[in-house]
Formats: C-alpha cells, structure tokens, sequence
C-alpha cells in the first residue's frame, strides 16, 4: 500500500512506528502480556501518514486495528519485533511506541504445564532484547530522530529522563501509567515530551490529538 498524500511535510520520508504489546509463550496456551491496547501508536502512524509518510507500522497483538494506508508487519514476541524493526531499516524517523514485555521464557515449553499436587511450576525468565537502545545505539543506519516512550507509575519525568539519556534516543515521551489515571487502555493521554534539554508537558487530550501534536513536531524537527 502506498501513502494516498502526495504533500505534506512527511512526503519522501520513512517512519517506522512500533505498537501495541508482545506476547510471550510461556507453553502453547499461555503467553506473557500487558495492558497496551495499541490504541496512542496505532494514532502516532495515522497521524504520521497524515503528513505524507511512508509508515511501516511493527505491531503487536493490538486490542485495535492498524491504520489503513501505511505498511502493516504484524508480530508476536519481542524478539519478533526486533527482526521487523532490522528489517525494516533504513528509515528517517523511528516512533517506538511499543509496550514491549521485558522477559520471556528462558525455555518455553513445547507441552502444556499440568498443574502437580499443589506443587508451583518453576518458571524461569530472561530478558528480552530492547529494541529502542539498540536502534538509538546504532553506528550505521541510526534514524535521524529515534523517539522512545515511557510508561511510568512512580517519578515520572526523573525515571523517563534517565530512561532517554540510558537508551541514547532523541526524545521520549513520558506518561503515568498509574491505574487511577485511566491512561492505560483508556482513549486519553497525558504526556510530557522530554528532547534534549527540555521537557515539555501537554495537557490531557484525546490520544489521537497527542498523536497530532507529536506528528506536527517530528515534521518540524526533520524538515527544518
Ligand atoms: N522498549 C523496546 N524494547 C524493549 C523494552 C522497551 O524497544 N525490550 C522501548 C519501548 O517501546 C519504549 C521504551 O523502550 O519506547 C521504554 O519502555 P519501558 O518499558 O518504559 O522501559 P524499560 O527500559 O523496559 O524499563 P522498565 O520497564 O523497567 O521501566
Ligand atoms: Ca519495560
């Protein structure tokens, strides 16, 4: 599919946007997940499309449907969505709006688990690659602007600060994620956008208007 906009500030340029959680089998009937409905990066790539963006859209198992009009690579696992995201490199503007789950498995069984006597199952994690620090980190083929988010429930600027500076990408976008909030599956957002040496904090709105904003900003950071 082909972006229908042939202006716009976007025009020419590739955005890739990751979305929505992962799942990690933990035997062939149960998985690891999250609360992400998908719902603010399935926004972010609309919104991005909307400018004239070629977007490649790496989604995983979203509560809601990928946008039209952009490239749509659906997967399940973390390390699924890190082969989609190489794959889909070069590109100038990386979104990673992705909830991905930080462990899997260390070795998923290929039987389902039968409950013994009362006796707990010894399930065993690893750590799951993080796709938003290798692609900040990268020598050849780095975006141009690698932006992160980070889904908070205590200090929320100080933990998403340190967060950017660790994982070296451009901007990340913070936001309490606390249930009492709502935001988490909810169809607003409160963020505050964290750049170089500024954070600016937005008001509640509509997640699709954070994603407006958030597009309007990208396109003015890439084309000026
Ligand atoms: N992210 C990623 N790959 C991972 C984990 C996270 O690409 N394995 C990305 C997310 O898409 C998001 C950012 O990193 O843009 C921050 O995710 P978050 O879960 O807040 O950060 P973590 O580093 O996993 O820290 P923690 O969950 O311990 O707060
Ligand atoms: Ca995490």
């Amino acid at each position: 599919i082909r972006s229908a906009l042939t202006d716009g500030p976007l025009v020419g340029k590739q955005v890739l946007v990751t979305s929505g959680p992962t799942h990690e089998p933990i035997d062939p009937v149960r998985y690891i997940a999250n609360r992400s409905s998908g719902a603010q990066g399935a926004a972010i790539a609309s919104a991005l499309r909307d400018l004239g963006a070629d977007v490649i859209f790496i989604t995983g198992p979203a509560e809601v449907p990928p946008p039209t009009g952009v490239h749509v690579v659906q997967v399940q696992t973390a390390r699924d969505m890190k082969e989609a995201v190489d794959a889909a490199l070069p590109v100038d503007v990386a979104v990673f709006a992705a909830a991905v789950a930080d462990w899997r498995m260390a070795t998923p069984t290929t039987s389902k688990i039968k409950k013994k006597n009362g006796a707990m199952p010894d399930l065993k994690f690893t750590e799951n690659p993080d796709i938003l620090a290798a692609v900040s980190q990268l020598k050849k083929n780095r975006p141009q602007l690698v932006i992160g988010f980070a889904a908070e429930t205590d200090d929320v600027i100080e933990n998403a600060t340190s967060k950017r500076d660790r994982k070296g990408c451009d901007w990340i976008v913070a936001n309490d994620v606390r249930p009492e909030t709502g935001i988490m599956g909810g169809s607003e957002n409160a963020v505050t956008l964290i750049s170089k040496d500024n954070a600016d904090v937005w008001p509640r709105m509509d997640k699709t208007q954070v994603a407006t904003k958030l597009a309007q900003r990208i396109a003015k950071a890439v084309t000026s």
